[in-house]
């Protein structure tokens, strides 16, 4: 799918999607440490019927995969958080709407049908009364969730959008037309609709200025501020009481601190490498955080989840359940919803078959004694796939 992907994308439009920050050693290290673990098979178990459901918060999921939060999904495919929110509703799994998404907390709920399960990704913006606009929208429009995320005090230095002059909205100029050239169908669609790409949920209290020409680091900027402390978190907690998730934590006293002002799960992530270049891989740090707060709430994490069996090992490791970035935008970018869903689908039967090997009949029964951490050394599992 990410093949596809950067067959279909312009190369501005995939680097942005696949790129991380600085050196992008932590894009790297998310997936050499899933690498190295290998899995410990129990035989002769009974597992002709496997179980993948699990929750989170209470609520219920056909499998540990939850489609997380990205903005400007209408980058890689006109359709963008509409075409998610519909495959995510077709698999029964969550999809996290972001902030910063291209259709709006409205629009996507109303392409959605009842069943389906969204939650809202907050950024804490500098305007109180915005975020608070914001939370009163995700409550009308039934989303399940809050999940807000910490990790972007400055938007970090992400060296390909600078080298290829990546700006919201995109801007097709002499230095990318032949590229775009290349690329009909996207640059077909773009051409529709793509260049009033801006940011749906923003559109209003931005005024004139949502038409502006920025990189996404000066819209980021602009918005937010990088004062906020632990007591802005308590303020999301005091104006939302459904499930409240705080996305970007890396540490065992930070996942602490996090409880102690009201969240009611943690996502230990490092933003998928797009944000601190040198943060930890994130399946190293899950499991000193599960035993931190792993009995109080439920504990996901995301960066690398590529495989079904990286799924197996985040949940054996104490994961409630993972979430992932880039490769449903993968399958956005190859083929809108059916890409989407295409991608869900194979991770759904790449879990179900890891379990029958494993010798494990449910998901919710992983433990870490199905993991042999360091089992396989760094340069045997160069995966094709990054
Ligand atoms: C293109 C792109 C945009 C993203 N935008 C957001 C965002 O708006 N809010 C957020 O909390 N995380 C955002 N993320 C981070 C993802 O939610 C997630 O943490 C990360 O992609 C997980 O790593 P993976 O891509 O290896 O699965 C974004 C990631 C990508 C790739």
């Amino acid at each position: 799918m990410r093949d596809l992907a950067r067959r279909r994308l312009p190369k501005m439009i995939f680097d942005f999607i696949d790129g991380g920050a600085e050196t992008e050693a932590t894009v790297r290290a998310n997936r050499a440490a899933l690498d190295r673990l290998a899995l410990r098979p129990k035989v002769l178990v009974d597992v002709a019927d496997r179980d993948l459901t699990t929750s989170v918060c209470g609520l219920p999921l056909s499998m540990p995969l939850i489609l997380g939060p990205t903005g400007l999904a209408r980058l890689a495919h006109p359709d963008g958080e509409l075409a998610i929110g519909r495959a995510a509703q077709s698999q029964h799994i969550p999809f996290v709407l972001s902030t910063g998404s291209s259709f709006s907390i409205e629009d996507v709920a109303a392409a959605t049908g009842d069943d389906r399960q969204l939650w809202f990704q907050l950024y804490l913006l500098k305007d109180r009364k915005l975020n608070e606009n914001l939370l009163e929208r995700a409550k009308k429009g039934a989303y399940e969730a809050v999940v807000v995320t910490v990790d972007v005090p400055v938007v970090a230095a992400r060296e390909r959008d600078l080298r290829n002059g990546m700006t919201v909205p995109p801007h097709i100029g002499p230095r990318n037309a032949l590229d775009a050239a290349r690329r009909i169908r996207w640059t077909a669609g773009f051409l529709r609709s793509g260049r009033k790409l801006s940011m749906g949920n923003l559109i209003e209290a931005l005024g004139p200025e949502a038409k502006n020409v920025k990189t996404a680091a000066q819209w980021f900027h602009d918005l937010t501020t990088p004062k906020f402390d632990w007591s802005e978190l308590q303020w999301v907690r005091s104006v939302w009481d459904g499930p409240l998730m705080v996305k970007g934590i890396l540490r065992p006293d930070d996942a602490r601190r996090a409880v102690d002002s009201g969240a009611d799960a943690i996502v230990v992530s490092n933003h998928g490498g797009r944000q601190l270049d040198f943060a930890p891989p994130t399946i190293d740090v899950l499991p000193g955080v599960v035993d931190a707060v792993g009995s109080s709430v439920d504990v996901l994490m995301d960066g690398g989840i590529r495989r079904g069996s990286d799924i197996v090992k985040a949940v054996a490791l104490g994961a409630k359940a993972c979430l992932m970035g880039r490769p449903y935008l993968y399958g956005l970018g190859a083929g809108g919803q059916a890409g989407v869903e295409s991608v869900i689908t194979m991770l759904r039967s790449e879990l179900s078959r890891c379990l029958a090997l494993l010798g494990c009949s449910a998901a919710r029964d992983l433990s870490r004694d199905f993991v042999q951490l360091d089992g396989i050394p760094a340069p045997a599992n160069r995966a094709r796939v990054t």
